[in-house]
């Protein structure tokens, strides 16, 4: 974790220096809705577990989380119980492809809702107890920045930015992008750009995007690279197999293994 703008979270990572190994914590996020973050963030993770890294994935979208039903499976228990203090953190990880674990949320529900803090403090209490078994954690997020994602967000190790080459989707990119270097004193964003028709197209706008960003806030960004749009995509959505497991050689799953290289690679760098 890097900088925090929460005392909570302060404490909590003096707390961990002691611990020697701690998962790297990367965070996927949008400035618009649906561009793909939870399909991406779940295919990289069993990508990454595939490569021998231990991979647990926090579903931290209180809003419309759907991890869990991305692998159809559905829980036995939820951050609901979690709150009604009826269970601990372990009883809430469920086992996902290729040995991926995920803390799902609870979508819709209305005590979690109006309990927001306490979620968040109970996810982050979760982080800082699990992340001694992990390589990585990886946090899913919804669109924006809300006051419940933040602290993940800002003290991540990487932030993973999704985009479409839709004008609408890179302007709130952008707006997200300068929102971060706002909050963060260096932050390490990688961008994705999805549902690109080719790979060229996906390198140019990843281009367009980090030429606005060096000019207006002289930064650079790093690309995580291209996925194209894959009629598989939506048929592994309906079927609720990811389309790295159940069409492990198609477009999308190429381009998310080779994501998975990409930012594997850069932490041997
Ligand atoms: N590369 C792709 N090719 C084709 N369809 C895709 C691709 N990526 C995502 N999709 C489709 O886009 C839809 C939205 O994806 P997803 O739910 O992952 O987006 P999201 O950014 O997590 O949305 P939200 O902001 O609501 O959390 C899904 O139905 C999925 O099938
Ligand atoms: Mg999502």
């Amino acid at each position: 974790m890097k900088y925090s703008q929460s005392d909570e979270l302060i404490n909590f990572t003096t707390k961990s220096k002691k611990v020697v190994k701690t998962a790297q914590l990367i965070s996927i996020t949008s400035g618009k809705g649906g561009v793909g973050k939870s399909n991406l963030l779940l295919n990289l993770a069993i990508a990454m577990s595939i490569r021998g890294k231990k991979v647990l994935i926090i579903d931290a979208d209180m809003n419309l989380s759907n991890i869990d039903i991305l692998i159809g499976i559905y829980p036995e228990y939820t951050l609901k119980n979690l709150l009604d203090n009826l269970i601990t953190i372990d009883k809430l990880l469920i086992e996902g492809p290729k040995g991926i674990k995920i803390l799902p949320a609870s979508s819709g529900d209305l005590k979690v809702q109006q309990n927001i803090k306490r979620v968040q403090r109970a996810l982050i209490q979760a982080y800082m107890e699990l992340k001694k078994d992990f390589d990585y954690i990886l946090i899913d997020t919804g669109a924006g920045i809300s006051d419940y994602t933040v602290d993940f967000v800002v003290n991540s190790d990487k932030i993973l930015i999704v985009t479409t080459p839709e004008p609408t989707a890179i302007t709130d990119a952008y707006a997200m992008i300068k929102l971060l270097h706002y909050r963060m004193k260096s932050p390490d964003i990688s961008v994705i750009i999805n549902l690109a028709q080719t790979e060229d197209e996906g390198k140019k706008i990843f281009n367009k995007i980090n030429l606005i960003v060096q000019h207006f806030l002289n930064k650079s960004l790093k690309f995580a690279g291209t996925v194209p749009i894959d009629p598989n995509m939506s048929e592994a959505v309906k079927e609720q197999t990811p389309i790295i497991i159940k069409r492990p050689r198609s477009i999308a799953s190429t381009s998310i293994h080779n994501l998975a290289l990409n930012i594997l690679k850069e932490e041997e760098e």
